[in-house]
């Protein structure tokens, strides 16, 4: 029965139209995936009232009502047409009684009495938007967070909803309200991370990282269940998974989520904003400010930073590349230019097949200068005040950035490609005057070697296990 279900999934694949399925974000659910999304659900032995969101053609509503006795219900609602006819090809084989509404979730008003919600929704970005909720209204950016929020909204007490979306809304600043919202809605109960990007979405051309999300409308459960590194290869049950409090996945007040507990010997460091220290996202919108890039020095020109002048561990200008050096004096009247001395740059992109996600190079400028907003910088202001960093605490946080144990701490909170401000903020960091040792250790150089960082790093602060 349930080949089948997969089969009819591949045949609409087949059949997708390029245009409908860029516009409407087609990507069908393969059936092992579909399958450990379904397994999330806890076993119940009562008829489940089910809602697929956005269903296609229904592999994942079909896929959790052939678990649940007879007597279960399925709405799943879609809006192409042609799926919704599949859809009720796939549900009618596992159910008697399938309701499919051929509309768009916006036009569907959802009573909060399901036991099931699964959704594999669209992942588009949105412009902000504020979706309504009990408490006022959420701010989300992305069409996924809006399928989520209705998902949870329809959601009966006790209720339990399974989501496969990307694994962008656990951090940074986008999702910041939408997290909050989230956690405080309904209980987290599950977080299935997938370690290869590609794998379970081979015939879909996705590259983004996606996971499975299981939460439910309840008291938040005392232990988390995390598998960090699935495949879809075998079941879920098969694999290695651990279960944790929820406290010990979260960070700071922005409630970034992690996958993984920290590392224990980082347990006695305290996020950088707690150092006296801030994370800021460089001034210069270079699109916006055109009329003041100047490929030459002027007389009373500031230099320009982008990431092209991040060479190795420290920033260096001006360099060869095809991006304009210098800024002219105009740029004193738009408050762009940072204060002459020490900061620590890193870069806001980097993919996971990189060495380190954190790029951080040493900049010691002698005179005021400008930084390309694709480029964070670290100082010692806060976010309205641009201060510099006393120059060995720039040197000794470019080293602790730029060691093994701060990219694993990374990597596993974030599974896009943006390196945000937010999330460095909340990384683990040494006390000033630890990283002005750190500096007189081990000087910051173009190729610096990293295995040698990490092990002054670990005679410092006695880790055995890394040296
Ligand atoms: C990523 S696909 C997933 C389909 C299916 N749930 C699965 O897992 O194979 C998202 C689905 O949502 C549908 N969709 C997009 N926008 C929608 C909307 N506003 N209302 C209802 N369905 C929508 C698309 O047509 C598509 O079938």
């Amino acid at each position: 029965m349930i080949r089948t279900i997969a089969e009819i999934r591949d045949e609409a694949v087949g059949e997708l139209s390029s245009e409908r399925q860029q516009q409407l974000e087609q990507f069908l659910t393969p059936m092992p995936v579909a399958e450990q999304a379904a397994s999330l659900f806890s076993y119940t032995n009562t008829p489940a009232r089910i809602l697929d969101l956005g269903a296609g053609t229904g592999i994942l509503g079909a896929v959790t009502a052939s678990r649940l006795v007879h007597g279960t219900r399925v709405v799943a609602i879609e809006q192409d047409q042609i799926l919704a006819e599949y859809a009720k090809a796939s549900l009618r084989q596992v159910c008697d009684d399938v309701r499919i509404i051929n509309a768009s979730v916006f036009d569907v008003l959802l009573e909060p009495e399901f036991t099931r919600v699964i959704l594999n929704p669209p992942y588009k970005k949105i412009k902000p938007m504020i979706i309504p909720t009990a408490g006022g209204g959420v701010k989300v950016t992305n069409l996924y967070a809006v399928f989520l929020a209705i998902a949870i909204q329809a959601l009966a007490e006790g209720g339990e909803c399974v989501a496969i979306i990307p694994r962008s809304w656990m951090n940074g600043e986008y999702f910041k309200d939408f997290r909050k919202w989230m956690l405080a809605e309904c209980s987290l109960d599950a977080l299935v991370v997938y370690g290869s990007r590609q794998e379970h979405f081979k015939d879909m051309d996705i590259l983004q990282e996606i996971m499975l999300l299981k939460v439910s409308k309840r008291p938040q459960t005392n232990r988390v269940l995390i598998y960090d590194d699935a495949s879809p290869a075998m079941p879920l049950s098969e694999q290695h998974s651990i279960e944790v409090p929820l406290d010990s996945l979260l960070l700071g007040r922005d409630r970034i989520l992690r996958v993984q507990q920290q590392d224990e010997r980082l347990a006695d460091f305290e996020p950088l904003c707690n150092r006296g220290m801030w994370v800021s996202t460089g001034k210069l919108v270079w699109f916006r400010n055109r009329d003041i890039l100047s490929l030459t020095e002027t007389a009373d020109g500031y230099p320009l930073y982008w990431s092209d002048n991040q060479c190795g561990s420290v920033a260096k200008h001006p360099v060869e590349c095809n991006r304009p050096q210098w800024v002219t004096e105009e740029v004193t009247n738009r408050n762009i230019l940072l204060p002459a001395g020490s900061y620590c740059l890193v870069n806001r992109f980097s993919a996971k097949e990189q060495q380190r996600r954190i790029h951080a190079s040493y900049i010691a400028s002698p005179v005021n200068f400008a930084a390309d907003n694709k480029l964070n910088y670290i100082h010692s202001g806060t976010s309205r005040t641009t201060v510099p960093l006393d120059d060995a605490v720039a040197r000794g946080l470019t080293l602790w950035l730029s060691t093994s144990i701060i990219d694993e701490w990374y990597r596993q909170i974030s599974g896009s490609t943006q390196v945000n401000a937010t999330d460095l903020r909340q990384l683990p960091c040494p006390e000033k005057q630890q990283l002005m040792t750190l500096a007189d250790l081990l000087p910051v150089e173009e190729n610096l070697d990293l295995g040698k960082v990490d092990q002054v790093v670990g005679r410092l602060f006695s880790w055995t296990k890394m040296v």
